[in-house]
Parts: structure tokens; C-alpha cells; sequence
């Protein structure tokens, strides 16, 4: 870790999409990004946690190119994306790469490993056949795959196996960002650790840099630098991890991090909500999003939006954040 240079930033970034709600209600729009900004020096990893639906694989999509934003900008070392030719998206689009929840879902059962790891080679380069085996074969190396297995098709591996696969995948055009949507939640407990140190060990070998998507907090606490808390589409706290952990000041993270335990392993694959439902992106409440839900809300909570905003070392959207000590 030790370029510090920002090699991704995220201004503003919005994504609405148009819902129908039936014949006679029409269209509606869900905006599941609204107003995110964040920078990710080389090397680091920026985690981003929330609930279910508040717009995590949205984000990834966005920041992988894969889906545009509706509004806000993406820079990558410093130059604004929608300042790119053509040839540069594409270039782009190598050194931004994806990991998947699920590694049963996202590798191809037809293809050997040797296929799988060759293909972005296929695609982008002009590697040899024989280069791209042998380039398949240092990279199954450095994820910790025999060489031996290199002919074998998915199904043959462990779900951890088949992730470092995944992850062997997104290195292979040698990219300066990659994005981890749940990397780990499909796998066993005691798959987990063994795949994020591999991830902690490729992030310092190459100085990548994670955005890191996870609703399990110990697994954040094992890797971030950084943590981003989401909630319907909105950063609400945002800061260093030691300043956020040791001291959240926003009354979600606090219920977030109250309910992680960090021992207890058996517990940790469960999602852990606070009290009361999520509201639907489709009718957010006025003022604060989450008063509904907080503990803490008082009668302004209701009517006025709390502005993201520096409390002590972090950013955070809450009236009453000086009072959450
Ligand atoms: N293609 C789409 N069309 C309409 N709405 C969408 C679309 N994709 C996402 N949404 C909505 O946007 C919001 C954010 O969804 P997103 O998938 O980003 O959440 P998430 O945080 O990744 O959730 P999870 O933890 O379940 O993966 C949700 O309300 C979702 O229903
Ligand atoms: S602004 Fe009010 S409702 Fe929102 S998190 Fe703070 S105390 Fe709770
Ligand atoms: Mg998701």
C-alpha cells in the first residue's frame, strides 16, 4: 500500500429507473442511487454496506461501466469517463473488473479453468494459445490452484476454489480496480477468512483497489480501509473504518455494528436489520429516510433532511450525529 493516488471518484452519482406500477398507476421511479460520492486511492479498499435494496449492485454496475449513471460524474485517475473516446472506454473497461456473490452462477460449467482464465486474453489481447495457458497458469499461482487443475471444469471445485477462480478471472488484464459485490457471503464461515486473505494479499502484491460491497459487518471490519453505509440510496455515514467502528455516529450504523456479533461465527451469515421495514424506494419518507425506523428521531426528524455532512474525522447525515457518543 503505497500509492496514494486517487484512482477512482465517484461525484454525485445518481441512478433512477422507471417502474411500472400497473395499468392504472402508470410509471414510478425508484432512485436507487441518489447523490453518492466517494474517493479510492490505489491500494485500498472502500467498503460499502447497507440493506438489502439500498443500492450496492447498483453502485458496482455503475462504477464498472456496466449500467451509466442518470446523473453525477466518474473519474478515473482524475479524467471525467464521460470525457472518453471510444478506444479509451474499452481500455477503461480492462482495468475495472467485477467479482460475483455467487462463483457457481458467474463461471461458464462449459468451460475448463484454462478457458475461463483465457478468455479475457482472447478478447483483448493477441496472446498465443500457449501464452494464454501459461498466463492461466501463473495466475492460478497466485490464487492458490494447483496446476494440475487447470483442465478441470467448475463443478469439479469447492465453492471456495471456484471464487478464487472468479477472482483469478478479474486479474488476468491486470486491473487497478475491482469491485466485490459479496464476495463472500455465498461461502462457508470458515471458506470466508481463507478467501479475503487471499484478497488482502493479491490488493498489496498488485496495489489493488476494492470497492468492496458486504451487508456482514465482521467481514468489513477484517478488510476496509474505508466504510461507506448506505441506506436507500444514500451514503448516510462515511469515514475511516477505525473512526466509524470505534464511534458511529449515525443512529443505522450504530443499530448495524449493535447487532454484529464478532465472535459468535455461526451467527454472522444472517442479516442483521434494524427494527421495522425498509421503506419502499418507490414512496421514500420526507425528511429523514430513516426517521421512521430510528431511535433516536425527534419531531424535525420527520420534515427535514439532514445534509451529509463532517462530524468528527467522517460524514455523516444525521441532525443529531455531535449527541451519538
Ligand atoms: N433494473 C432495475 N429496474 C428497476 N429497479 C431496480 C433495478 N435494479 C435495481 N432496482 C431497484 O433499485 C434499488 C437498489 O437495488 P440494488 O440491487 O442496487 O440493491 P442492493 O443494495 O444491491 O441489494 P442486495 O443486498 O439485495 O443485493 C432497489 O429498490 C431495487 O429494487
Ligand atoms: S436525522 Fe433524526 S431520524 Fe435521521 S438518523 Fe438522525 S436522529 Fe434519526
Ligand atoms: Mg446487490
Amino acid at each position: 500500500m503505497t500509492d496514494e493516488a486517487i484512482v477512482l471518484e465517484a461525484r454525485g452519482l445518481e441512478k433512477r429507473y422507471s417502474v411500472s406500477r400497473g395499468f392504472l398507476r402508470g410509471a414510478a421511479t425508484v432512485r436507487a442511487l441518489d447523490g453518492v460520492s466517494f474517493q479510492l486511492p490505489a491500494g485500498r479498499t472502500l467498503a460499502v454496506v447497507g440493506e438489502s435494496g439500498c443500492g450496492k449492485s447498483t453502485l458496482a454496475r455503475a462504477v464498472t461501466l456496466i449500467e451509466p449513471p442518470s446523473a453525477g460524474h466518474l473519474f478515473y485517475d482524475g479524467r471525467d469517463v464521460a470525457g472518453h473516446s471510444r478506444a479509451e472506454l474499452k481500455e477503461l473497461r480492462r482495468t475495472v473488473q467485477m467479482v460475483f456473490q455467487n462463483p457457481y452462477g458467474s463461471l461458464n460449467p462449459r468451460k475448463t479453468v484454462n478457458a475461463i482464465l483465457g478468455e479475457p486474453l482472447v478478447i483483448n489481447t493477441k496472446a498465443s494459445r500457449a501464452e494464454r495457458r501459461e498466463r492461466a497458469l501463473a495466475m492460478m499461482a497466485k490464487v492458490g490452484l494447483r496446476s494440475d487443475q487447470i483442465d478441470r471444469y467448475p463443478h469439479m471445485f469447492s465453492g471456495g476454489q471456484r471464487q478464487r477462480i472468479a477472482i483469478a478471472r478479474a486479474l488476468m488484464l491486470n486491473p487497478r480496480v475491482v469491485v466485490a459485490d459479496e464476495p463472500v457471503s455465498a461461502l462457508d464461515i470458515s471458506i470466508q477468512a481463507q478467501v479475503l486473505n487471499l484478497m488482502m494479499d493479491l490488493q498489496e502484491e498488485l496495489n489493488l483497489a476494492y470497492l468492496f460491497i458486504s451487508h456482514d459487518l465482521s467481514v468489513v471490519r477484517h478488510i476496509a480501509d474505508a466504510v461507506m453505509v448506505m441506506y436507500l440510496g444514500r451514503p448516510v455515514e462515511h469515514g475511516p473504518k477505525d473512526v466509524v467502528f470505534a464511534r458511529p455516529r449515525h443512529p443505522y450504523t450504530r443499530i448495524l455494528l449493535a447487532a454484529t456479533p464478532r465472535v459468535r461465527a455461526a451467527e454472522r451469515a444472517e442479516r442483521i436489520v434494524p427494527k421495522g421495514e425498509l421503506p419502499s424506494p418507490l414512496n421514500p419518507p420526507p425528511g429523514c429516510p430513516f426517521h421512521k425506523r430510528c431511535p433516536a428521531a425527534r419531531e424535525n426528524c420527520a420534515v427535514d433532511v439532514p445534509a451529509l455532512r463532517p462530524v468528527d474525522e467522517r460524514l455523516v447525515a444525521c441532525h443529531y450525529a455531535e449527541e451519538m457518543a
